[in-house]
């Protein structure tokens, strides 16, 4: 089969770990007899670099011209938030999202067995072992709410943020999220703050329908406070957490630094339509750009989850995790999770021992 991919390679390290995924790409392509093409797309710092804004005009059309979306990393600290939104990289990241319609965002937080004692919990509580699936709603509430600030009479400036949510944005996620766990553990746990917002009512609710609807689904209502704190008590209660978009910003960030190496860490971002997103949970690291330090495994196991949510080829998917589990497995490692007194690799190095496992 013939599959086309948008690369959008990014600032800081996201070109180099955008490398070296797509050569474990053509590794896959050369074992299982599949032909991709790359189309690269510009966005982010580079971008307002290069033409003076973050989200070129025609970037969704580009990309939705392609089977998938693979993106390293976008930001620094050159496009700060002193400067006009449109030169920011954070607003086309959200644009993107908006514009290809990529409503679920899944964030698995595993820890890899090789890497078990890179996990900051207590040994007992690692020793339950963590595979949890965060799926984070993408393109509503409060990201993509109305925005105000204005000048009072009596109390200054005062700014607002809408967070708005519909039954439909809600009953799409939460579907997602009971299909994703009837391939898991089959259990929902659903995370809101229906003590005091609204939206956080109407998402509770939405989510109760779905749960008599799917009833070999285990599911629980968790308060997100509650849910912040049973992540670092005890991980292994959860299989899939299903959430609105900055709870999920935030208790993903949790999740993956208490498996103690987010640079392992893929996501998939989905909707109804092609193309889905993919890319590496960690951000563009820019006080190690170019110098052959950074981790590409997250951006290669994001390929693995092209494979699985986009190409539905679930094989290639499996090679790829297996490929980076082995790898680990002999001892390598690049910086980021090099344990003291082993030497770490660069880069490159790791993309290829990964490819070569491919191939094996
Ligand atoms: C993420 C990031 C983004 C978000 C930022 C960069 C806008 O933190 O993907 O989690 O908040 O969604
Ligand atoms: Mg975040």
């Amino acid at each position: 089969m013939n599959y086309k991919i948008a690369l959008i390679r990014g600032d800081g390290i996201g070109p180099e770990v955008v490398s070296e995924a797509v050569g474990v790409l053509e590794a896959v392509g050369q074992r299982f007899g599949h032909c991709f093409t790359y189309e690269d797309v510009l966005l982010g710092g580079c971008a307002t670099d290069a033409i003076g804004k973050s989200y070129p005009d025609g970037t969704a059309e580009t990309c939705k011209s392609c089977d998938a979306v693979l993106l390293g990393a976008v930001g620094g600290p050159k496009w700060g938030s002193d400067k006009p939104a449109e030169q920011r990289p954070e607003t086309a990241l959200l644009a993107i999202r908006k514009d290809l319609g990529l409503y679920a965002n899944l964030r698995p937080a595993s820890l890899r067995p090789p890497l078990a004692d890179a996990c900051p919990l207590k040994k007992e509580t690692a020793q339950k072992g963590i595979d949890l699936m965060m799926v984070r709603e993408l393109t509503g509430g409060i990201y993509f709410g109305k925005r105000d600030k204005y000048q009072t009479e009596d109390r200054g400036v005062e700014a607002t943020d809408l967070m708005a949510y519909s039954e439909l944005e809600i009953e799409r996620i939460g579907r997602r999220a009971f299909e994703l766990a009837r391939l898991r553990r089959k259990k929902v746990t659903s995370v809101d703050k229906a003590n005091v917002l609204e939206t956080s009512r109407l998402w509770r609710s939405v989510m109760h329908r779905l749960a008599e609807e799917y009833t070999d689904v285990e599911y629980e209502d968790v308060l997100v406070d509650n849910c912040a704190m049973q992540l670092v008590r005890d991980p292994a209660q959860f299989d899939v957490v299903v959430t609105e978009n900055m709870f999920g910003d935030i208790l993903s960030d949790e999740a993956s630094m208490i498996t103690g190496s987010i640079g392992l860490l893929p996501s998939a971002s989905i909707g109804d339509a092609v193309p889905g997103l993919y890319e590496p949970i960690h951000g563009s690291a820019p006080d190690i750009a170019g110098q052959d330090k950074a981790n590409p495994i997250a951006t290669i196991l994001s390929t693995a989850m092209m494979m699985r949510y986009s190409f539905h080829l679930p094989d290639e998917a499996s090679a790829i995790e297996k490929a980076v589990d082995a790898v680990l497995a002999e001892g390598w490692r690049t910086a980021d999770i090099a344990e003291s007194g082993v030497t770490p690799i660069g880069t490159k190095e790791m993309g290829r021992l990964i490819r070569a496992k491919v191939l094996a």
